[in-house]
């Protein structure tokens, strides 16, 4: 069955376990007097005697239409069915449930760059008209109706989560493209949901600059008609409403500016679809090991359910919060921890526009001061570009943070003291919460008033969440094992994707074939879930993440495929092949550099070097800019032709290379390491 996987980081993974035991810290007695969560016999409740009943404590969070039948159907492994028979509309739980009792609290808080702009504040009041009237319009002006897909691709304002709301509200399923994003990725991501529209906005603030937003547009729709499948129609919000901030002019026919046509609309109101719980929310493309990013497919019950109950008891949010995550929208985070979880609790959720540490990096301070921001939730790439700018920064800032996460990839302990000590004044509580954007929500974490925090781990599983590590062979290694193996989670939970898009058997090949224990068993426990990561399982319970184990770069959080990275390079026409490495970076973690070989007649130049990194940037976006081109006269290759990438890494990093005996040419590596290390 298991068939064997290299990680490609095997050397981290070796190392880790001689990594020193962290110490470790307890929760404020003062979290824990608040906390939502400080009762121990939760974990009784959600353990497996109680699985999967014990997951009826998050459903009971959302009000449905129509009660469910069956809490967990396993009849169709491993497409698993959460609440089934019940209705429920997403929307209506973030928005309309909440206005009977706090309709003049605010929902949302919207921090445009540009500081002298001044804060948004929008009730949950004025949320419910906006995205009613927003609601309206796509259904009758655009036609919409459930089960249509529509693609955004939206920057970090007030607009996007009323656009996603809006379309939760008819049914209509959202995928929404990171806006750093190039246009020709967010077309492509266009022709795969077969998207009737493309929503976008005409200008962003980014780094102090308005950037021309809307020539993204252009290029997706070029991108998916080249496809064979341009949407109907692009919707174009405005940064500043009633004008035009894009120098891209609109295209006749096509182009429509939502802010001039949204008026027809005032007074609208759209009752909100019953949708059944199994019935897809929304989309979400993510990078895998093949060159085709794919979208995962998340429900609506079963999705929102666990993304409630993890605010709650993980985030710790209650109604009278302000809880700040500074995640793009664009990414699962956001969806979950930014629009869908916090809302459903009724909790005010901050969206920043721009860049932290503009225009220097006590901003996030002052912004934390000015709304009494007391739950913030980052990443460790953050961390790091705030620590840069050392100590003294947060201390000047009168704000207190009662609790913090980290997430999106292993952060190193002294950035994690660096990030409880300074940023969290030592009496903040920290989570580092491990996931994935086909989870949902959080799979790893300490529960925050429950057990003490240790850096560098994200902790136990979750409450109902059963993780075990297994090496390559299969066998479980058991906590305190000292060895490095590939985490899995047993048993289904309410979050886990319904599928891939358009790909299912994509899902079970990937996340399941690996450690299927019997693929004609409908017990659950035949099929446990392949999260592609590295961990270690200490003796105290507690997972301490590793990496990917895949072809995937991990870079500020978010996995860029190296096949998608590789396949961009090889548009440039003098490139024969391209093989990618990540490499370790100060603040971003990790970042691609790429190497290449040339077609015949073609010469290294530092110009083709350029052309080529402005190839991956336009094809997938600057997250994707490497760290160096190599133009190399040849690639390290096995006598079977495959690229040896690990070769190419170890020069990159000054590391060892290994054996390289078995190579077809061997020789060339020497060639290689003198282009790189001169
Ligand atoms: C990959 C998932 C989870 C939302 C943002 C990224 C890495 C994520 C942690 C953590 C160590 C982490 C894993 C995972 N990762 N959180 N707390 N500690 N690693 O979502 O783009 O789907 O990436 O991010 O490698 O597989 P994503």
């Amino acid at each position: 069955m298991a068939k064997k996987t290299v990680p490609n980081d095997s050397t981290e993974a070796s190392l880790a376990v001689h990594w020193k035991e962290e110490e470790v810290y307890a929760p404020a007695t003062s979290f824990i007097a608040q906390a939502n969560l400080a009762d121990p016999g939760v974990f009784d409740r959600f353990s497996e005697k109680n699985f999967p009943e014990c997951y009826k404590e998050y459903a009971d969070l959302l009000t449905w239409y129509k009660y469910w039948e069956k809490t967990l159907d396993t009849s169709n492994p491993p497409f698993w069915k959460w609440f089934v028979g019940g209705e429920l509309n997403a929307c209506y739980n973030c928005v309309d449930r909440h206005l009977a009792q706090n309709r003049n609290k605010a929902a949302l808080h919207f921090v445009p760059e540009p500081e002298q702009e001044g804060i948004q504040h929008i009730t949950y009041q004025e949320l419910w008209v906006r995205v009613n009237e927003f609601a309206a319009l796509l259904q009758d002006f655009c036609g919409l109706k459930r089960g249509d897909r529509v693609t955004l691709h939206l920057p970090m304002t007030a607009e996007l989560p009323i656009t996603m709301l809006a379309c939760a509200r008819l049914g209509v399923i959202h995928s929404q493209v990171f806006s750093g994003f190039s246009g020709q990725a967010c077309g492509e991501r266009v022709a795969d949901s077969t998207s009737r529209v493309l929503i976008t906005m005409d200008a962003y603030y980014r780094g102090g600059t308005l950037l021309d937003h809307k020539k993204g547009a252009d290029l997706a729709y070029e991108k998916a008609q080249e496809l064979k499948a341009p949407p109907e129609k692009v919707l174009v919000w405005q940064r500043y409403p009633g004008k035009y901030s894009s120098p891209t002019p609109m295209v006749k026919g096509r182009d429509v500016a939502v802010n001039e046509i949204l008026p027809k609309y005032r007074g609208h109101r759209v009752e909100p679809e019953r949708m059944k719980s199994t019935d897809t929310l929304f989309l979400m493309y993510t990078s895998g090991s093949t060159g085709k990013p794919k979208a995962i497919q998340h429900g609506t019950g079963g999705y929102l359910a666990y993304v409630t109950g993890t605010s709650k008891y993980i985030q710790d949010i209650h109604p009278e919060d302000v809880y700040w995550c500074m995640a793009d929208i664009g990414w699962i985070t956001g969806h979950s921890y930014i629009v869908y979880g916090p809302l459903a609790l009724c909790a005010s959720s901050v969206i920043y526009e721009g860049v932290p540490t503009y225009p220097d990096a006590g901003r996030p301070w002052r912004i934390a001061e000015e709304l009494g921001v007391n739950i913030f939730h980052t990443s460790p790439t953050a961390i790091r570009a705030l620590r840069r700018a050392g100590d003294d920064i947060p201390k000047k800032y009168n704000y207190h943070f009662k609790h913090m996460t980290t997430v999106g990839e292993p952060i190193e302990p002294e950035v994690w003291r660096w990030f409880h000590r300074v940023v969290g004044k030592g009496e903040a509580v920290v989570v580092d919460t491990w996931w994935q954007t086909e989870t949902g929500g959080f799979l790893c974490s300490t529960v925050p008033a429950l057990m003490s925090m240790k850096p560098g781990s994200a902790g136990p599983g979750l409450p109902g969440i059963y993780p075990v590590v297994y090496d390559d062979e299969g066998i479980e290694l058991p906590a305190g094992a000292g060895k490095a193996g590939n985490i899995c989670i047993r048993n289904p939970w309410p979050g886990l994707m319904q599928s891939i898009w358009g790909d299912p058997d994509r899902m079970v090949s990937t996340y399941f074939q690996r450690y299927c224990k019997n693929k004609n068993s409908k017990d659950w426990r035949d099929w446990p879930y392949f999260a592609g990561d590295g961990a270690v399982f200490a003796q105290d319970g507690y997972f301490r993440i590793l990496g990917r184990i895949d072809d995937v770069i991990n870079v500020a959080g978010h996995r860029l495929g190296t096949k998608e990275l590789e396949s961009a390079a090889l548009t440039v026409e003098e490139v024969a092949e391209a093989a990618v490495v990540p490499v370790p970076d100060e603040v971003k973690g990790r970042v691609p550099e790429l190497y290449v070989a040339l077609k015949p007649g073609h010469k290294a130049s530092p110009a083709l070097a350029e052309k080529i990194s402005k190839a991956l940037v336009a094809h997938i976006g600057p997250i994707a800019k490497p760290k160096h081109v190599w133009i190399v006269p040849d690639m390290p290759k096995t006598r079977s032709g495959k690229i040896m990438r690990r070769v190419l890494a170890a020069i990159s990093t000054g590391g060892i290379t290994g054996d390289i005996t078995t190579l077809a040419n061997p020789d060339v590596v020497e060639l290689i390491r003198k282009t790189v290390q001169g």
